[in-house]
């Protein structure tokens, strides 16, 4: 491998808030380095086609408060093919680029992993998904301002919900992961949440919602991660309708408001460290690994290492909502 002069840097897979503010501190980190940097359009698909723009100090500004991500994102189901892979490699070689840094979530790290392995590239992961699944980090970009939305999102259903003694499903992201879901169960005073890593029967739910009439509880908010085992939130509210009848079902999909928007304080930071942790990883030669943060401090982790394995929901997390939330 050679030294290290010209980064790409992309945003790949689904977008998350905190993306833009990982690109700035990036830039800026970057400059600071004495590296350029050559942003990537539309992640992975942007590098097959040869899709860069010159990223400087200026090009930056005003964006950190910003969701989305400027560079934008795709799925790419091309890069998943070899051929295209080299095209790719070729172009990083024709606009000189000795390393990669990729700003996505579990997918995406993958997508890295290959390219690098094949094309001797040195990489590095920044985690950034509203899942939260990605292994060995605390915190990916973007998590925080989900939950967010999602338990502002709750507590207004919650007003309706008290007004009409409604029972409502409130289906979040998260199709193999139940992070959001719980965390949003427990941030929200749901009653019950349904998660991906959890077997679901109605039968658990007919239970709690019997107990909770005879404790006199009016109305009830039961959150849905769409990745669960049973189904759709429309399919959970119709067969429970069938079986039990004492409250009024309605279902909320929150569906793509839950990636939007400005990203809290808190992910606005996270990326900030990130983007200059991957500037400091490549200086310090930390090839092919993810940035993250773990107890308060930056970690780098190899890819191999993250892309093998998966974020467990936590256990304590999990017991305590099982025991307060009724
Ligand atoms: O990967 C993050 C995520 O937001 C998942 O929670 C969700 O299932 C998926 O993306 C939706 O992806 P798309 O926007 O491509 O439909």
């Amino acid at each position: 491998m050679t030294e290290i002069s010209k980064i790409g840097v992309l945003t790949s897979g689904g977008d998350s808030p905190g993306m833009n503010a990982a690109i700035r501190s990036l830039v800026r980190s970057a400059e600071f380095n004495n590296f350029d940097v050559v942003g990537v359009q539309r992640g992975f698909q942007g590098l097959i086609e040869g899709c860069f723009e010159q990223l400087e100090m200026r090009s930056v500004s005003n964006i950190l408060g910003n969701g989305g991500t400027f560079l934008r994102s795709a799925r790419s189901p091309e890069f998943l093919d070899k051929k295209n892979r080299i095209i790719a490699h070729k172009q990083l070689q024709q606009h000189n680029m000795d390393a990669l840094v990729v700003i996505g979530g579990n997918g995406s790290l993958t997508g890295a992993s290959v390219f690098s392995h094949e094309f001797n590239i040195p990489v590095i992961g920044i985690p950034a998904s509203i899942d939260n699944d990605v292994f060995g980090t605390d915190y990916s970009i973007g998590y925080n301002t989900a939950l967010e939305t999602i338990v502002e999102s709750v507590d207004k259903i919650r007003d309706t919900a008290n007004s009409h003694n409604r029972l409502f499903f409130i289906e979040v992201m998260g199709r193999k992961s139940g992070n959001l879901a719980l965390n949003a169960s427990l941030a929200s005073g749901a009653c019950f949440v349904i998660l991906p890593e959890k077997k679901f029967e109605l039968i658990d739910l007919v239970k709690r919602l019997e107990d909770n009439k005879k404790r006199n509880k009016e109305s009830s908010i039961v959150i849905v991660a769409e990745g669960n085992n049973y189904g759709p939130s429309y399919k959970i509210a119709e067969d429970l309708s069938k079986v039990y009848s004492a409250y009024e079902s309605k279902v909320t999909i929150l569906g793509h408001i839950q990636r939007g928007g400005k990203p809290t304080s808190f992910d606005r930071i996270l990326a900030s460290q990130l983007g200059m942790a991957a500037i400091e990883s490549l200086k310090l030669k930390k090839y092919n690994t993810i940035v993250g943060l773990v107890n308060n401090s930056l970690i780098n982790l190899p890819i191999s290492e993250v892309i093998n394995s998966t974020n467990q929901l936590s256990s304590d997390l999990y017991r305590l909502n099982k025991i307060i939330s009724r």
